[in-house]
């Protein structure tokens, strides 16, 4: 952008932006994982998640009948935890293992790197479009995936609607608002959506994600495991919020330093997935995820092992995990599948 010339971009487009611009987007630059990053992610607080992800993996194999090849992608993937995680705990389930081909989706080249550097295994590869040649069932996984992506802002003001827009002059944002024509929005909010809502806070590109996924998923079979912040309240709230260290910051200084994020309504994505027909969604809090895959059974048995500091430590992180005050209830696991598919473990 040019010194002293300003920009006008609608609140999607300067999330994209800040979040993702080549030379300026905050994922692109840095990793902004860990104590000394920016905030730290449930496969980063204990190896416990990856190991419960895996324990669900190993049972929806056996669910869809062991099938020979099964690929087991990862939506933006940090600095490769999880996945990393995953696959070594899923080393003990042989069978399961070999069948397995590990992918990752990502965006951010820095990240790539990192994640080629932390994770060595044969059996991982990058892929850079989610379109799939074999017709074997694909489990997606995404852990803050979504709340990473772009998204808008529309009001109702009397009868009419607006969209939130960012004015960017060095560095520093303003909101402005554009007056819309809110049925062109139609496609991704149906008119029930549109008829109830004052304010709406949706992202146009999780949406795109959930129609492609639940296509591939109905050729394929399979399904989408999401771990995500949000609330299932039917009204929208305005959850827009940057974080820096670890602390709250203002969304609009220091563009391109500062990871911005909100909390997805469960309510709505669940209405959303049924919309797509032939899909189904189910979803409970982090918790009882967590305490269903056994996670208190398997601190127990790793603790045993432990000197007392260590065994403190783990039961502290798996606090973290499932503590309501903590991720415990904010953030919910959705499972997105075929219609017609009784998978129900971990819900
Ligand atoms: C909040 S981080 C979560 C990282 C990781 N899943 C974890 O739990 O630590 C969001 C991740 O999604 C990636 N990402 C965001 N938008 C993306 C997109 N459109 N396509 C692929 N990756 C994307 C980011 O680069 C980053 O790796």
């Amino acid at each position: 952008m040019k010194k002293n010339k300003s920009k006008i971009l609608s609140l999607d487009n300067f999330i994209d932006y800040a979040l993702y611009d080549k030379k300026k987007g905050y994922y692109i630059k840095k990793n902004p994982f860990g104590k000394n990053g920016d905030f730290i992610t449930a496969p980063n607080i204990s190896i416990l998640f990856s190991e419960m992800i895996s324990i669900w993996l190993v049972s929806y194999w056996n669910h869809l009948n062991q099938p020979k090849k099964i690929d087991i992608i990862e939506l933006g993937a940090g600095n490769g935890a999880l996945m990393k995680g995953i696959i070594n705990s899923l080393k003990n389930f042989p069978n399961f293992y070999n069948s397995c081909n590990f992918l990752i989706y990502e965006k951010s080249k820095t990240l790539i790197d990192i994640q080629k550097k932390n994770i060595s295994s044969q059996k991982i590869s990058w892929k850079k479009k989610l379109e799939f040649k074999k017709k074997n069932p694909i489990i997606f996984i995404a852990n803050e995936f979504f709340d990473a992506l772009p998204i808008k802002h529309l009001t109702k003001i009397k009868t009419n609607w607006y969209e939130k827009y960012v004015e960017i002059l060095q560095n520093k944002g303003k909101f402005r608002q554009k007056k819309i024509d809110v049925k062109k929005y139609k496609k991704d909010l149906f008119s029930e959506i549109i008829k109830k809502q004052k304010f709406i806070e949706y992202s146009p590109l999780s949406l795109k994600y959930l129609r492609d996924i639940g296509k591939i998923i109905n050729t394929n079979d399979g399904g989408l495991l999401l771990f995500d912040y949000g609330y299932s309240e039917n009204k929208f709230k305005d959850t827009l919020q940057a974080i820096q260290n670890h602390k709250y910051a203002n969304i609009l200084d220091n563009i391109g330093n500062r990871d911005i994020t909100y909390n997805l309504n469960f309510y709505f994505l669940k209405k959303f997935i049924q919309s797509l027909k032939k899909l189904k969604s189910i979803y409970i809090n982090q918790r009882s995820f967590l305490l269903n895959m056994g996670i208190m059974q398997r601190a127990e048995i790793i603790s045993k092992k432990l000197q007392f500091s260590k065994k403190a430590d783990l039961f502290y992180r798996v606090g973290r995990l499932i503590d309501e005050d903590k991720m415990g209830s904010l953030f919910k696991v959705m499972f997105v599948t075929k219609k017609n598919n009784s998978f129900k473990v971990g819900f």
